[in-house]
C-alpha cells in the first residue's frame, strides 16, 4: 500500500484563505485590523523564528502583529507586567506568550495573567480545564493539536469510536491533542517515556499522532496496515551533502511508514504550516468575540 499523503501545507491554504476573506468582511463593516501580539522572552533562535512567521502571517492576512521583545533575564513582574499591559489594549485582540520561557520564570503564573477572551494559544488553566471536562468549551483551543484534528477532518478520517494513540504528553501537544480526541469520542491511549510495549501500542493504533521529539521513531513495524498517522514532530539534522547543509524531519520515517499506512502528514508540511493558520483562525476568532459584528 502507498499511502495518501496528508497535504498539511494545502489545508493550511485554505484555512487562511478563509481567515483573510472574513477579516476583510470585519474591515469593510468598519472594524479595526485583528491584532496579535506576541512576546518573546530571551533570544532562542528558532522561537525567533517561529514569531517571525507569525508576524509575517498576520500581515499577509490583514492583521496586525505586534512583536515584543524582553531580555533573557526579564522578571516575574516585568513579563506579568507586558501581559496586563497587552489585556488592557483594545487593539491587541489575542496575545501569543511564546514557550518555552527561560527557567527562571513561572510559567503557569504567566499564562494565567493572560485574559481568557485574548488566550489565543488555549493555555490558560481555565480554557484546558474546559477542554478536559465533559459538555464544557474551552474559547480557545491549542493551535498544534486543533490543526491535527483539522487535518484528520478534512482528510476524512472518522474519529467516532476510533482507536487513537497519542505519542508524547507535553502541555502543548500530546495532553491537549488527547483530551480534543476523547471530546470526538475516540478511545484514546496516551504514550510516554515510559511507556511499555511502546511499538506494539502504536501497532494498534486506528490514528497515531506522533508528538514526543524523537526524529523517525515510527518505523514501519509500529504501524497498522491502513492507519491514519499524523507527524508533529520537526528535526533539524545537519547533512553537508544538502544545499543548506541541513535537511527537515520528523517523528516519523515518512517513506517506510507509507508503506502501510492508510495516510501519513509529512513533516515538513504538514502540521507546521496548520499550527499557524489555527493561529491566525484563534485570533480572528478573538476579535469576534471581544467585538462582535
Ligand atoms: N512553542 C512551541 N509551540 C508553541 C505554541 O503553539 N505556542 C506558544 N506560545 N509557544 C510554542
Amino acid at each position: 500500500m502507498t499511502a495518501k499523503k496528508i497535504d498539511g501545507r494545502a489545508m493550511a491554504k485554505e484555512v487562511r484563505e478563509e481567515v483573510k476573506v472574513s477579516v476583510a468582511k470585519r474591515i469593510a463593516a468598519g472594524k479595526p485590523k485583528p491584532g496579535l501580539a506576541t512576546v518573546l522572552v530571551g533570544s532562542d533562535p528558532a522561537s525567533e523564528v517561529y514569531v517571525g512567521m507569525k508576524k509575517r502571517m498576520c500581515e499577509n492576512l490583514g492583521m496586525n502583529s505586534f512583536a515584543h521583545t524582553l531580555e533573557a533575564d526579564a522578571s516575574q513582574e516585568e513579563v506579568e507586567a507586558l501581559v496586563s499591559k497587552l489585556n488592557a489594549d483594545p487593539a491587541v485582540n489575542g496575545i501569543l506568550v511564546q514557550l518555552p520561557l527561560p527557567d527562571h520564570l513561572d510559567e503557569e503564573k504567566i499564562l494565567q495573567a493572560v485574559d481568557i477572551t485574548k488566550d489565543i494559544d488555549g493555555f490558560h488553566p481555565i480554557n484546558i480545564g474546559r477542554l478536559a471536562q465533559k459538555g464544557r468549551e474551552s474559547l480557545f483551543v491549542p493551535c498544534t493539536p486543533n490543526g491535527c484534528l483539522v487535518m484528520l477532518d478534512k482528510s476524512g478520517v472518522d474519529l467516532e469510536g476510533a482507536n487513537a494513540v497519542v505519542l508524547g504528553r507535553s502541555n502543548i501537544v500530546g495532553m491537549p491533542m488527547a483530551l480534543l480526541l476523547v471530546k470526538r469520542n475516540a478511545t484514546v491511549t496516551i504514550c510516554h517515556s515510559r511507556t511499555k510495549n511502546l511499538k506494539e501500542i502504536c501497532a494498534e493504533a486506528d490514528i497515531l499522532i506522533a508528538a514526543v521529539g524523537r526524529e523517525e521513531i515510527v518505523k514501519k513495524d509500529w504501524v497498522k496496515p491502513g492507519a491514519v498517522v499524523i507527524d508533529v514532530g520537526t528535526h533539524r539534522i545537519d547533512d553537508e551533502t544538502k544545499e543548506k547543509g541541513y535537511y527537515l524531519t520528523g517523528d516519523v520515517a515518512y517513506e517506510e511508514v507509507s508503506e502501510v499506512a492508510g495516510a501519513v502528514s509529512p513533516s515538513p508540511g504538514g502540521v507546521g504550516p496548520m499550527t499557524i493558520a489555527m493561529l491566525m483562525r484563534n485570533t480572528l476568532r478573538a476579535a469576534e468575540i471581544q467585538d462582535p459584528m
